[in-house]
């Protein structure tokens, strides 16, 4: 009995090639390799899939396969029959090796590609009514005291979310172990020494690096999300907004402060909106102030969402203390300035009459679609 030739893909160990009889004569064994290899050959074309490939790539690589008993019938055969059978056997070897190589790289392509189609989400695909998209209230938020600003000749600039301690706190007159650090609840990232990197508190850093890369005149507001160890609640949430305010040139008062206020304050909230200022302190700024505005509900008479004041508190504000002017090498007999901060969901919380700022982040589309 000749080597069994039947069906490649068919081939079982349990049935095995072992004890085959093979031909002794070299072109006998050549007739037979030329069987085996084309055998072989339909076997990988026909692998539907990469599982089937590896079948046959291992039933072409066994010992106890076809090949493999030709491998071993060439001890029968003399030296030049040996040298002829032994060179058409390795081509042959190669020649699959090829092939499967390319029919892999095929059935890779195509179980690839079933899986992404199996995988893909219809995004557009949405139950009951279609809605359109539309940017998030806090972006538009942000966009629109951008625009406030913009009229009122200020320009947006933008810094880093992980900063070092130089520039969210020690450059703003913290010193190492000042108190008021623990006011601004900090995640700290684990990068380079102890404590030297974190997610930004505030957006105050951006002040200093406007400060450090232009010279006064400055007139720039600086929008970016925060980050603060706090639980959220119906007014704070972990990971929030703020746009930073920075006004750095000769002359500067604090009247001018009060009065870019109170214009930013009337121009987003509407006229008849004031702003208060009320003393309070920052480290990076002398004298400072939290300024409220007439409670936008209410306008002023008192109601359950100002606490029956009248006013609602929005942000702090101050004259850049010289300490910071003086970190980034400005000269505060020369300069002055003023900074304000405030929180972007804050305002579209006032703006929107939202009970819970949580909300904002829920991604719930009944919330969304009705901004
Ligand atoms: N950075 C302060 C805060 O996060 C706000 C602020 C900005 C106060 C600028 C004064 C001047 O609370």
């Amino acid at each position: 009995m000749a080597v069994k030739l039947s069906a490649f893909a068919g081939y079982s160990e349990s049935r095995g090639w072992r004890g085959a009889r093979l031909p002794s004569v070299t072109s006998e064994l050549l007739q037979q390799l030329e069987q085996v290899s084309d055998e072989a050959r339909r076997g990988l074309e026909a692998a539907a899939d990469v599982a089937a490939l590896t079948e046959q790539e291992r039933l072409i690589a066994a010992k106890q396969g076809p090949l493999g008993d030709i491998s071993r019938a060439l001890g029968s055969l003399d030296a030049e029959g040996k040298k002829t059978v032994g060179a058409a056997l390795n081509a042959v070897r190669a020649e699959l090796k090829e092939l499967s190589q390319a029919r892999r790289s095929v059935l890779e392509a195509k179980e690839r590609q079933a899986r992404l189609e199996a995988e893909r989400l219809d995004l557009t695909e949405v139950l009951g009514a279609p809605v359109d998209g539309h940017l998030h209230l806090i972006t538009r938020t942000r966009y629109e005291l951008e625009d406030v600003f913009l009229g009122m000749g200020f320009t947006v600039a933008e810094g880093p979310e992980v900063e070092d301690d130089w520039h969210n706190f020690e450059a703003l007159n913290f010193p190492p172990g000042h108190p008021a650090r623990s006011s601004w609840d900090t995640f700290f990232v684990e990068l380079g020494s102890e404590e030297q990197v974190l997610l930004r508190t505030h957006t105050s850093p951006v002040q200093i690096r406007v400060m450090e890369s232009q010279k006064p005149p400055i007139y720039s507001v600086m929008p970016g999300q925060c980050f603060r160890r706090e639980t959220p609640d119906a007014r704070h949430l972990a990971v929030f907004n703020q746009i930073e305010g920075l006004v750095v040139d000769k002359g500067i008062t604090f009247g001018d402060l009060a009065g870019c206020i109170d214009t930013f304050t009337q121009a987003y909230f509407g006229p008849g909106i004031h702003a208060r200022l009320r003393p309070a302190f920052f480290p990076f700024t002398e004298p400072s102030a939290e300024f409220e505005v007439v409670c936008f509900f209410c306008k002023g008479d008192g109601c359950r969402t100002c606490s029956k004041t009248g006013w609602i508190e929005l942000g702090g504000c101050g004259m850049v203390d010289p300490n910071v002017l003086q970190a980034v090498g400005i000269d505060p007999e020369e300069y002055s300035g003023f900074a304000f901060g405030f929180g972007i969901e804050r305002c579209a919380q006032l703006r929107h009459d939202i009970d819970d700022m949580r909300v904002l982040l829920d991604n719930d589309i009944r919330f969304l679609t009705q901004f």
